[in-house]
């Protein structure tokens, strides 16, 4: 866990993020690590947010984040090389309601965030 992410829509703030060597791949350690750091930075950091920032190419990380998170967003910006790039915020917040734990219907998540991101890359298509 990183103690802030880039700039995102809110500015700096703890952000998880994971790396797999490929060996790894495939078993569910990402989600299961994603969730105990989600999990440690709301409870005994008592952070009162935690995000992930995902390309809408990244599908793995994509269903990762899905699977851990409670909501996301997306967003537009700019990279420090000037290009103008989509990107989905993946939010836990520990006020939010949801208990930290296992979250329920991650499938159904996973599959709302790899359709939202087609769309996101269809209509980047459409405006190139
Ligand atoms: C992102 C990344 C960590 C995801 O790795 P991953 O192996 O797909 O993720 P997990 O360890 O959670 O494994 C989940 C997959 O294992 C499968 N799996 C197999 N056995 C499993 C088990 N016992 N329990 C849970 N999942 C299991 C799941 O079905 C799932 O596959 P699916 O998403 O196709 O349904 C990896 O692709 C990576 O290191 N990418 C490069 C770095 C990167 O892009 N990081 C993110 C930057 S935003």
């Amino acid at each position: 866990m990183r103690r802030y992410a880039a700039a995102d829509p809110k500015g700096l703030e703890p952000e998880i993020g994971y790396h797999l060597r490929r060996e790894w791949l495939g078993r569910g350690y990402a989600a299961e690590a994603v969730a105990a750091c989600r999990d440690f930075g709301l409870g005994s950091l008592g952070f009162g947010r935690i995000v992930s920032i995902v390309s809408p190419e990244n599908v793995p990380s994509l269903r990762v984040a899905a699977r851990i998170h409670q909501r996301w967003e997306t967003y537009r910006t700019v990279t420090a090389a000037g290009a103008e790039v989509d990107r989905f915020l993946f939010i836990s917040e520990r006020d939010a309601g949801e208990p930290i734990g296992p979250l329920q219907n991650a499938e159904i998540r996973v599959a709302m965030v790899e359709a939202d991101a087609l769309l996101i890359m269809r209509r980047r298509e459409m405006e190139s």
